[in-house]
């Protein structure tokens, strides 16, 4: 297990280049399945998550060249429809991959992906969807087992909008005969991105980013080669990253369109921010102010992000409010924070910070990605050094982190 190692107290300066989004790229790697031919993916994020995904990929039978943050995948032998258990526990949203083979070969088999690090996360939503389209789900000794004769469009109204669910119930309508209507979709960027993918393969799916999603099932797909957008967590989090050391920076190649409630959340807590076309220029020079925020489904605040800015509110002058509405065990990383002299009060889906003047460099362990994250910008902010532990967890999601924050200034090390 690996660690990083910061000496807080730079004010990070400079540019930085936002990588291509971690989660439009799983359910876009799962699509390339559909195909059965080339995929070209340019802008690949090359993080743990995406690896694992191309893994896998291959396992199932599939081809893949991958050069920096371009991959050319091949499907056209997959011959394999069951994605292991240890990979399914590895990566929970592996369980994508179910909508693309059950799309394509009518038939998948995966273990229950469980619990994870923020909460229990249940597949249900998903599974519901599949019933609908006329998939048979069997499940038995923590296998489920899909199977259709035939996948046939249908009206689904989804309880939630659930981002997985809704990815996998397109994907496994893409080939289906006839229209599937998904009510109550899930609105993210990230969904807009696999409809663009898609269509450019030759599916007919319309409505990604409103609440309603039709997709016209087509007989056959082709070759594609597509950029994936950038990711606006990233560009959330080293945002974050400026305000809470008080920093200046520009962040180029990122879509502020994405990220308009967590600029307007730092435009609050007195940031000045300025939005160019493909840059966003944060100037976080004056001391910040207290919060009120709740975690949403898109266009609503991030959960993805309740961490960070957490960590950023716990310098702020005043007392801060967060409501996490979306995971209900997204706080582990709070106690951490406590460590490096964070005054927070967790109760409920609350978390209530009460500013302080100074964090104070400890031993922390990152619990998951983003509180993971997390850590890492209060050791920027903090008086000495800080050891962020298990930064497995930060690799999965982030793009080279240490080198893009040495470049803006900080002292941070990789061990
Ligand atoms: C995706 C993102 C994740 C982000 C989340 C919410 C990926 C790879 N991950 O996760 O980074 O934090 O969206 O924006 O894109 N739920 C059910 N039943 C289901 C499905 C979900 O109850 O069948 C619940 C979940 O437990 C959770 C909520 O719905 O409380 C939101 O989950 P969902 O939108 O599905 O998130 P993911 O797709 O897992």
């Amino acid at each position: 297990m690996g660690k990083y190692i910061i000496k807080g107290g730079k004010k990070l300066e400079g540019e930085v280049r936002i990588s291509g989004s971690k989660n439009a790229a799983l359910p876009i790697l799962a699509a390339t399945i559909l195909n059965s031919s080339k995929s070209t993916l340019y802008n690949l994020p090359d993080i743990h998550d995406t690896q694992m995904m191309l893994e896998i990929l291959k396992l199932l039978g599939a081809k893949a060249e991958k050069k920096k943050n371009k991959v050319i995948i091949d499907t056209s032998k997959i011959s394999k429809y069951e994605i292991p258990e240890s990979l399914m526990r590895q990566m929970r949203s592996s369980v994508i991959l179910a909508g693309s083979l059950i799309g394509k070969y009518k038939t998948a088999t995966f273990s229950y992906p469980g619990g994870c690090d923020i909460g229990s996360r249940p597949i249900d939503l998903h599974l519901k969807g599949f019933e609908k389209l006329g998939i048979a789900i069997q499940k038995e000794y923590g296998n489920i087992n899909c199977v259709a004769d035939k996948i046939i469009g249908e009206k689904i109204d989804l309880d939630f909008p659930s981002v997985g669910a809704t990815e996998n119930i397109i994907l496994a309508s893409v080939l289906a005969e006839g229209q599937t209507i998904i009510n109550n979709a899930a609105r993210e960027p990230e969904i807009i991105d696999l409809q663009n993918f898609l269509n450019k393969m030759g599916a007919k799916i319309k409505g990604a980013g409103s609440n309603q999603i039709i997709v016209q099932g087509v007989k056959t797909l082709k070759e594609v080669s597509y950029n994936i957008m950038p990711d606006r967590i990233e560009a959330g989090t080293f945002l974050c990253a400026a305000a809470i050391t008080g920093g200046n920076i520009k962040l180029n190649e990122v879509n502020s369109e994405h990220i308009t409630p967590v600029i307007s959340k730092l435009e609050e807590a007195n940031c000045k921010i300025k939005i160019e076309k493909n840059s966003v220029e944060i100037n976080a020079q004056k001391k910040l102010k207290s919060l009120e925020i709740k975690t949403m489904p898109y266009p609503g605040f991030p959960t993805d992000l309740q961490s960070l800015f957490v960590s950023t509110l716990t310098v702020a002058k005043g007392t801060s409010l967060m409501v996490e509405n979306i995971f209900e065990n997204r706080y582990k990383y709070i106690p951490e924070l406590v460590r490096m002299g964070a005054k927070i009060m967790v109760e409920g889906k609350s978390a209530v910070i009460k500013g302080v003047r100074k964090l104070y460099g400890a031993n922390v362990k990152a619990t998951d990605l983003r509180g993971g994250a997390a850590l890492v910008l209060a050791g920027l902010a903090a008086k000495g050094v800080t050891n962020v532990e298990n930064i497995e967890y930060i690799l999965r999601g982030y793009e080279n982190f240490d080198i893009k924050l040495q470049k803006l200034g900080a002292n941070i090390l990789l061990e």
